[in-house]
């Protein structure tokens, strides 16, 4: 549960995406947050205030003049203990109140009055969303702290298609986490490697492995929500790329390698997930190869492959590395002799039944002060806690 123990206001104004406020108040509240409602009266008009009440189990609030509030000052009372207000879907007249300190309703006058932080999810018309009117209120938002989430371009309710379509819950809801994570990283330059590489042996057909990257892009993920500037070199995988990582698309592990020597300076740090080959054949057939039964099979000659994560570790001044290991049984032994024979700092050990393909893992992570267990979770959770060991080692060798 990502936002346990967190009391988030989630704010709902007038627009057709309303009803997605409905599905993010649950995600919420799945993971752990306990959510005051508060909902401009247009808002009221797309989406009752039972919904939110239900799936909130606390009374919504839609007028300052509410009578429950006994002192009537429900715009200060129900931010005052709030970890964050959200405002989702945040329309073009909400977002203009803001940027100007209006306040003329309960949520505006309950956010002019707020000490929590501000995240807002615009959702209007593409030109509602391009009028230099919007872009002039969203400059300022941006200016004064308030964190803008989205929006999305694409399909709108009006028959449009265009910038301003609010980003679905879960999104927003993964962007809510990210603001909470702590900032170990901020500043710091993240490459990392990811998924498996493919080499080929023909037009079609190939040496590859069973590596689906989740690993990887889970941690380029929580670096970059520890505040860091994230580069991803990616061999082939399904995956889309995490907000705000910058990625790097390869195939085969001489790309890899070229990519990856062509950002390394100025890294601080280093992280090889990927389950690069380790050997590749030795010239790839030009065409596909035919199967007859006059010949023999071919014989497919292999030459090695670069060790980039060795490589790196082996520069004169490297930045903190950090390798994998997948192995099939001594996971302690082979880890740790992985560590020390490409000297790096740190080496994250898992069962190839564990690690490959699925969304959870379970992790030893080995370094100077020994070998240290990350019980069975998901690759996302583990993936920042290997991110805060890295800002411990960061830290460290300061
Ligand atoms: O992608 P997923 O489905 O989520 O699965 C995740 C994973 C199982 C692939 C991941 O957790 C993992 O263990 N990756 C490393 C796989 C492995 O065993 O690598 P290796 O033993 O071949 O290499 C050891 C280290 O050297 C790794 O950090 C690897 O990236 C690096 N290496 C290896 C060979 C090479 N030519 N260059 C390298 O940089």
């Amino acid at each position: 549960m990502e936002l346990q123990g967190k009391r988030l206001v989630l704010g709902v104004t007038g627009g057709i995406a309303a009803y997605k406020a409905a599905e993010l108040l649950r995600q919420m509240t799945r993971e752990g947050a306990s959510v005051q409602v508060v909902m401009s009266e247009a808002a009221t008009r797309f989406v009752t205030p039972v919904t939110f009440q239900a799936l909130s189990g606390q009374p919504v609030f839609t007028d300052q003049w509410d009578a429950r509030m006994a002192n009537n000052m429900a715009h200060i009372d129900l931010s005052r203990h709030a970890d964050a207000i959200v405002v989702a879907p945040a329309s073009a007249d909400f977002l203009a109140k803001v940027a100007h300190g209006l306040a003329d309703d309960l949520l505006s006058t309950l956010v002019l009055a707020r000490e929590a932080p501000l995240l807002v999810a615009p959702a209007m018309n593409r030109q509602m969303w391009q009028n230099p009117a919007t872009r002039r209120n969203v400059a300022t938002l941006a200016g004064d702290g308030i964190v803008v989430i989205g929006p999305a371009s694409g399909e709108q309710a009006c028959g449009e298609t265009g910038p301003g379509r609010m980003l679905e819950a879960v999104e927003i809801l993964d962007e809510l986490i990210a603001y909470f994570q702590p900032k170990s990283l901020a500043g710091k330059k993240v490459l990392l490697t990811a998924g498996p590489t493919f080499e080929a042996i023909d037009p079609v057909r190939g040496i590859t492995n069973l590596s689906s990257g989740k690993m990887g892009y889970a941690i380029a993920r929580a670096a970059r929500e520890a505040g860091a500037q994230v580069t991803l070199v990616s061999g082939p995988v399904g995956l889309p790329c995490p907000a705000g990582v910058e990625r790097l698309s390869v195939t085969s592990a001489l790309e890899m390698h070229a990519a990856v020597f062509e950002r390394i300076a100025e890294q601080a740090v280093f992280i090889a997930v990927a389950a690069v080959a380790d050997y590749r054949p030795s010239q790839p057939f030009e065409s596909k190869i035919k199967k007859t039964t006059q010949t023999l099979a071919p014989t497919i000659e292999l030459v090695l492959n670069p060790d980039i994560l060795g490589e790196v570790a082996a520069l004169p001044q490297p930045p903190l590395c950090v390798g994998f290991a997948a192995e099939s049984e001594n996971l302690t032994a082979y880890a740790e002799e992985k560590r020390r024979r490409k000297r790096i700092p740190l080496i994250v050990g898992n069962l190839i039944a564990d690690g490959f393909g699925g969304d959870h893992n379970t992790l030893r992570l080995f370094d100077d002060d020994g070998e240290h267990l990350l019980p069975p979770d998901s690759k996302r959770r583990l993936a920042r806690q290997i991110v805060a060991r890295i800002a411990t080692l960061l830290e460290k060798r300061r």
